[in-house]
C-alpha cells in the first residue's frame, strides 16, 4: 500500500499523525525537531525578519522594548508567517497576566462558565478564586476554583463556538490596552490600518491541548492574527492548506508574539501539548520587578497579593491571546 494509501486508510493525515505523536504522554515525545525561536538557532528554515521599525511608535507604553531590540523571525515556505521572541519589557508580562486573569473575564466580556452559571456567579471569578489560589498548601481535593475551570474569554464580537460565526449584535468594546497592544505589533509586520475587533482568550492547563484548525470565521482576512502566549511553553503545530501538509513544529514561550498574515493566514494549525517547566523554574522574565511607571503607560503596577495569585496560577498553566480583526474597511456582517 502507498504512504498516502495508508493514511488514508487509517483516516489520518500527516497533520494529526504529528498532533498524536507531541501529544503523547508515555513515553514523552523527542523534542529535538522543535524549533526553538529563545534558542541557537540550527534549523535551516528560519530566517531572520526586518520590521518595520519606525512605525512603531508606542513600543513602551504597552510593556514593550524598543522594537530595534526585536528578534523576529520567518519560515521558509511560510510567507507572512512571522514570529517575534518575546518583545516584552522585564516586568511588563505580569500586568499581562493580570489582566488575562483578573480583568478580561469580567462582564461584559463572555466566558465559558457563562454557559452554565448565571451571570451573577461569574461575575466575580478573580475574588471568588484569590482565597484557594494564594493559601500556601493547596487545600486537599478542594473543588476546583472559577480561575481553575476558566477555558476561554471572547472580547469585542464575541466567537460562537456552535455556529463558528460572529455577529453584529454580539458585541462588547474591545480593551483599549489590548487594541494598543496587537496595533503595535500589527504596525511592525505593515499593518497600519489593523482594527482590533475579537479577542479570544485560551487557559490550558498543563495537559490541554487545542486541535487542528483554521481561523476562517473572520470575513476578512486580508487582516493579520495577532497571538500572544504566556506562561507555560508549548507546542505549535504551523501546517499548510490541507491537512495532507506535513506542520513544522515550534515553541512558544512566555511573551512570544506571532503573527499569521498574507499567505499564512489560512493555514492549519493547532498546540498539542503544553510544555510546563520544572516546578519553582519560571523564567525570570516573569518576575514582577516594580517598573518605574511611564507616564502615558497603559501598563500599571501589579499588586503583590495580585502578583502571588498569578504566579501560583501561571505555574501550572498557559494563556494565549488572539487578536483579530473580523471586518473589512467599509464591510459589515450579512443580513441573516
Ligand atoms: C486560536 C489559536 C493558539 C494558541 O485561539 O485560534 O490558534 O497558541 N491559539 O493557543
Ligand atoms: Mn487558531
Amino acid at each position: 500500500m502507498s504512504k498516502m494509501a495508508a493514511v488514508m486508510e487509517s483516516g489520518e493525515d500527516a497533520f494529526k499523525q504529528l498532533f498524536k505523536f507531541y501529544k503523547r504522554r508515555k513515553p514523552p515525545p523527542d523534542f529535538s525537531e522543535v524549533i526553538d525561536f529563545s534558542g541557537k538557532l540550527c534549523s535551516g528554515k528560519v530566517v531572520p525578519i526586518k520590521l518595520n521599525l519606525t512605525a512603531v511608535s508606542d513600543a513602551s507604553i504597552v510593556g514593550l522594548r524598543p522594537a530595534q531590540d526585536w528578534r523576529a523571525f520567518g519560515l521558509q515556505g511560510y510567507p507572512g508567517f512571522v514570529f517575534i521572541s518575546n518583545p516584552f519589557r522585564k516586568g511588563s508580562q505580569p500586568f499581562w497576566i493580570r489582566q488575562c486573569l483578573k480583568t478580561y473575564p469580567q462582564k461584559p466580556n463572555v466566558c465559558n462558565l457563562d454557559m452554565h452559571m448565571s451571570p451573577s456567579d461569574t461575575q466575580d471569578i478573580w475574588e471568588r478564586s484569590v482565597h484557594s489560589l494564594s493559601s500556601p498548601t493547596p487545600p486537599r481535593r478542594q473543588e476546583k476554583s472559577l480561575l481553575e475551570r476558566l477555558r476561554w474569554v471572547t472580547l469585542g464580537y464575541h466567537y460562537n463556538w456552535d455556529t463558528k460565526l460572529y455577529s453584529e449584535d454580539h458585541y462588547t468594546p474591545f480593551p483599549a490596552d489590548l487594541q494598543l497592544l496587537s496595533q503595535q505589533i500589527a504596525l511592525s509586520c505593515g499593518f497600519s490600518d489593523f482594527r482590533p475587533q475579537a479577542g479570544i482568550l485560551n487557559y490550558y492547563r498543563s495537559d490541554s491541548s487545542l486541535g487542528i484548525h483554521v481561523d476562517e470565521s473572520e470575513l476578512d482576512h486580508s487582516r493579520p492574527l495577532i497571538s500572544f502566549c504566556f506562561g507555560q511553553s508549548a507546542i505549535f503545530l504551523l501546517g499548510g492548506k490541507q491537512r495532507q501538509d506535513p506542520p513544522t513544529a515550534m515553541f512558544m514561550h512566555s511573551g512570544d508574539v506571532m503573527v499569521m498574515s498574507g499567505q499564512s493566514r489560512l493555514l492549519y494549525h493547532a498546540v498539542p501539548r503544553i510544555v510546563p517547566a520544572p516546578p519553582g523554574l519560571l523564567p525570570s522574565e516573569l518576575q514582577n520587578s516594580p517598573t518605574s511607571p511611564d507616564t502615558n503607560s497603559v501598563v500599571e503596577p501589579v499588586s503583590e497579593q495580585d502578583w502571588t495569585v498569578c504566579l501560583r496560577y501561571i505555574e501550572s498553566s498557559r494563556i494565549n491571546m488572539t487578536v483579530r480583526q473580523v471586518l473589512g474597511p467599509g464591510q459589515s456582517f450579512p443580513q441573516s
